[in-house]
C-alpha cells in the first residue's frame, strides 16, 4: 500500500502560521504585532526591513531558533527583554510563523526564500541568544 502525504497549500500554511502565532507569540508581541511596552518590541512595520539582505534573513530566522537577549531600542521604547527559543518547533512551523509575521504585519507576502529546508540549514549552524543579538546590532548599524 502506498501512502500519499498531502502537500500543504499556501492557504493551509497561512492558517497554520496564524495558529502558531496565536499560540506562541501573541502573549508578548500582541495579536496585532504592535508589541507591548516593557514586554516585547513591535513586529509590525519593523522586521520587514530585514528581508532585503541575506544577513537580515538569517537574523530573522535566528531569533525564534535561538531566542535573543540584550537591550533592544525601537520607536523610542527600550526592551531589556528575553525572547525565548522556539527551537522545539518544526522547521516548517518556524517558516510558517515567520511568513505570517511578514505577510500580516509587514505587507510582505512573497517570501519564497522562507522554506523549511532553509530553516533546517540555518538550524544546523547552531547559534545562541547572544550571537543572534550580535547579528542584530550589526544589522542595526547598516540599516541606520
Ligand atoms: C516571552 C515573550 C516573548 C514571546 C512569547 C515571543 N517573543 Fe519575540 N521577542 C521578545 C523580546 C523581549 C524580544 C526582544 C529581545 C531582546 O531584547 O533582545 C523579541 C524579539 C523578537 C524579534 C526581533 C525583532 C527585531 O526588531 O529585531 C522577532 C522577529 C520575534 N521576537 C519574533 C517572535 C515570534 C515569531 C514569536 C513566536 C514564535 C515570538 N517572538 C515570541 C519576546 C517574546
Amino acid at each position: 500500500m502506498t501512502m500519499t502525504v498531502p502537500v500543504p497549500t499556501f492557504a493551509d500554511q497561512a492558517v497554520r502560521g496564524k495558529a502558531l502565532y496565536t499560540e506562541h507569540c501573541q502573549v508578548c508581541h500582541q495579536p496585532d504585532g504592535r508589541g507591548a511596552q516593557g514586554v516585547a518590541p513591535p513586529l509590525q512595520n519593523t522586521v520587514g526591513r530585514y528581508v532585503d539582505q541575506p544577513s537580515g534573513r538569517e537574523y530573522l530566522v535566528s531569533v525564534p531558533l535561538t531566542g535573543m537577549t540584550g537591550m533592544v531600542e525601537m520607536e523610542g521604547m527600550r526592551f531589556l527583554g528575553r525572547m525565548p527559543s522556539f527551537a522545539g518547533l518544526a522547521d516548517e512551523d518556524i517558516a510558517a510563523v515567520l511568513r505570517y509575521v511578514l505577510a500580516q504585519f509587514n505587507g510582505i507576502s512573497d517570501a519564497d526564500w522562507l522554506t523549511s529546508q532553509w530553516v533546517a540549514q540555518m538550524r544546523s549552524r547552531g547559534g545562541s541568544p547572544g550571537l543572534t543579538y550580535a547579528l542584530r546590532a550589526k544589522l542595526a548599524k547598516g540599516l541606520r
